[in-house]
């Protein structure tokens, strides 16, 4: 079935064949040809179709790319958060008691929690979601969570390297080695990419090229989190490995960012995790204006950034992290894109998937201007409306 949505005020393409970073075409329309684009254009040109959605001049934009998140788990660490909020800082710690809570869980509880995090993201406009493992931490558990995490997308991130798990006290090597061994052996038929939180209190720089190295072997692409608490070596080990994503980046150094401006590596800004843990923001500036490609994604997970809201980031970079709003936007749907090398997303161009957020707005510049407003007001995923029937009776303008 072909269906055609016109009258579109606004329609970001992030194809720059269009013009500027975000490709916008106005009066626009767009057709959408089984899970596919097939045509994009002014709607005085539009071809004909089965079915006419008629946009009332909302905006389109691509369907957010969300390339970080830590959906498998159990358990609430909400009086974690409400002691910082009181002047507890963060630390790593937190991870053990999600380990605990989800170790405990069923795969069905699991699933189910997931899956809910998942449906309350596609909600808020995110049609491509990264979920990684990481509260498992044993050969079953972590293997477990990828099960679940393969389930409901394909973006899947091994991450038994989050902590050293409680059991391994005092014997690091061990744990290390299984992560590199037996447990990367049984998580890499359920994962695409290999992760490690290198950062202080987590895995050093030796700890975390052993275990993207064997990673890479077993033929998941790597990404890390590194620069989160503290600047270090993470971001240019990441660089040096041919990671598609170092994440966090709130310290960084100037060889950092020039590594980063020299690479391929996608450098992804997680503002939730500033804002949820009272932290100073990443310079996205001092990143973009050196040239390096910057990404925008909710790191959702209960410990230090419990949001599944991009519009929620995009705000907090316009705010915090001196982005433009055309920036932050094309941070948090082609950056995503690019943090998980994938072409088919993050962008409205003919043989794209259409995948796609409509924004009860004028403009994408109000995800910043009116922030906490729900204005998604429609989703299509694959071609399909997932979210809304189509599209409300209001015009905007
Ligand atoms: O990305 N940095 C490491 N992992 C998560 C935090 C996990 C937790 O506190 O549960 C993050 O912020
Ligand atoms: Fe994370």
């Amino acid at each position: 079935m072909v269906t055609l949505l016109d009258r579109i005020g606004l329609l970001v393409t992030n194809d720059p064949a269009h013009g500027g970073r975000l490709g916008e075409i106005r009066d626009a329309a767009l057709l959408v040809d089984g899970e596919r684009i097939g045509w994009v254009g002014p709607t005085a040109k539009a071809p004909a179709a089965d079915v006419r959605v008629d946009c009332g001049g909302r905006t389109l934009l691509p369907g957010f790319v969300d390339s970080h998140a830590h959906l498998v788990f159990a358990g609430d660490r909400a009086a974690e958060f409400e002691a910082r909020m009181s002047g507890r800082s963060y630390d790593v710690g937190g991870i053990a008691s999600t380990v605990g809570a989800t170790r405990s869980a069923s795969e069905d509880l699991l699933r189910a929690r997931a899956g809910a995090l998942v449906a309350e993201m596609r909600a808020g406009g995110t049609t491509t979601v990264e979920i990684k493992s990481g509260y498992g931490l044993t050969v079953r558990d972590e293997a477990r969570s990828l099960r679940v995490a393969a389930a409901l997308t394909e973006e899947t991130t091994y991450l038994g390297a989050h902590v050293v798990p409680r059991e391994y006290a005092g014997r690091r090597d061990e744990y290390v080695a299984l992560v590199a061994g037996e447990m990367l052996a049984a998580c890499a038929p359920h994962a695409r990419w290999v992760d490690v939180f290198c950062d202080r209190g987590a895995f050093d720089p030796e700890e975390t090229r052993e275990i993207l190295t064997a990673g890479i072997a077993a033929g998941l692409g790597a990404r890390l989190h590194a620069g989160q608490l503290a600047a270090g070596p993470g971001v240019r080990l990441g660089v040096e490995l041919g990671a598609a994503s170092v994440d966090h980046c709130t310290h960084l150094r100037e060889e950092d960012v020039e590594a980063l401006a020299g690479s391929d590596t996608v450098a992804t800004l997680l503002p939730g995790a500033e804002f949820s843990t009272r932290s100073a923001y990443p310079d996205a500036r001092r990143l973009l204006d050196a040239g390096a490609c910057v990404a925008l994604a909710t790191d959702c997970n209960p410990g230090s950034s419990y949001t599944s809201s991009m519009s929620f980031c995009v705000a907090l970079a316009v705010r915090e992290m001196g982005m433009t709003p055309a920036e932050a936007v094309w941070a948090a749907t082609a950056g995503g894109a690019r943090a998980l090398r994938r072409d088919d997303v993050g962008v409205l161009r003919v043989g794209a998937r259409a995948d796609l957020a409509v924004l009860d707005a004028p403009s994408y510049v109000h995800l910043a201007y009116r922030p906490g407003v729900p204005l998604v007001s429609g989703v299509w995923k694959d071609g399909r409306p997932v979210v809304g029937e189509g599209v409300p009776a209001v015009d905007p303008r």
